[in-house]
């Protein structure tokens, strides 16, 4: 049970960033078009039907539910398993066995310190975004110029590479986790399966297209 949460909650997450990052690239577009999306677009979606930012908050609501219920299910889990394990008290892995088989990866080793730098960049990341209330590189009303203004800024372009790797990682295992959850790995072997090539293919799309305003706006000079 805990891990069909889990993996849906997760799969609810994925689909928010599938949907953000395509959104991002109304970026290139130019800064009306960008703010227009942002401030006109969204907010009205689906009025009169909703009320203004209506769909903004089903959304929000419903986001920051599925990340509790993953924060809550993966430590549940997590301690699950180190006691059925016996690695309470010693070391976690007594064999070679154990540190080389089946089912473990760099990034199944980093979930939680990966899903920990991931919960930072969040809340850093709305605090910046949302409502001006952390501005590096300036303050404006304008989402576009508050894109622009930080990410002129060394320091914010490496810790959004940080936090958009940890992204990469967590998804890249995180989404093959739950296909095999929900019963879609047929493979007897996880390197040469198919869906470990679809997640690492789909974590790198996402971090390459949320990768892609920063670094074009610091390398290259975009909107300014
Ligand atoms: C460089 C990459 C990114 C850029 C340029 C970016 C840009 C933005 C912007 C402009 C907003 C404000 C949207 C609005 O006003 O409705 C926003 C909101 C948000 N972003 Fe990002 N974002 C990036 C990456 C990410 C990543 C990787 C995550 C999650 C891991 C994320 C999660 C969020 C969340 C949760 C919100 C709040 C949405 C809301 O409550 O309306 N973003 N982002």
């Amino acid at each position: 049970m805990l891990k069909y949460a889990m993996a849906v909650s997760g799969l609810i997450m994925l689909t928010y960033l599938l949907v953000h990052a395509y959104g991002n690239l109304k970026f290139f577009q130019g800064q009306e078009k960008f703010d227009s999306y942002l401030h006109e677009t969204l907010p009205h979606m689906f009025y009169p039907y909703l009320p203004e930012d209506g769909l903004l908050w089903i959304m929000r609501v419903a986001l920051t539910v599925a990340l509790v219920v993953h924060a809550y299910a993966a430590a549940t889990l997590w301690r699950r398993n180190r006691v059925a394990g016996g690695y309470v008290g010693a070391t976690r892995y007594h064999s070679k066995q154990n540190r080389t088989g089946n089912q473990r990866s760099y990034a199944s080793f980093t979930m939680r310190w990966g899903g920990v730098i991931l919960l930072l960049f969040i809340i850093g990341h709305v605090a910046q975004m949302m409502p001006n209330w952390i501005h590096p590189g300036g303050a404006s009303d304008s989402k576009y110029d508050r894109v622009v203004n930080g990410f002129d800024l060394w320091w914010v372009v490496l810790l959004y590479t940080i936090g958009l790797v940890a992204v990469g990682f967590h998804l890249a295992h995180g989404f093959w986790s739950a296909l095999t959850t929900l019963g879609q790995n047929r493979s007897k072997y996880r390197t040469t399966s198919r869906i470990t090539a679809i997640s690492i293919g789909l974590a790198t799309l996402l971090v390459a297209t949320f990768l892609s305003v920063p670094f074009a706006i610091f390398f290259f000079g975009a909107g300014s």
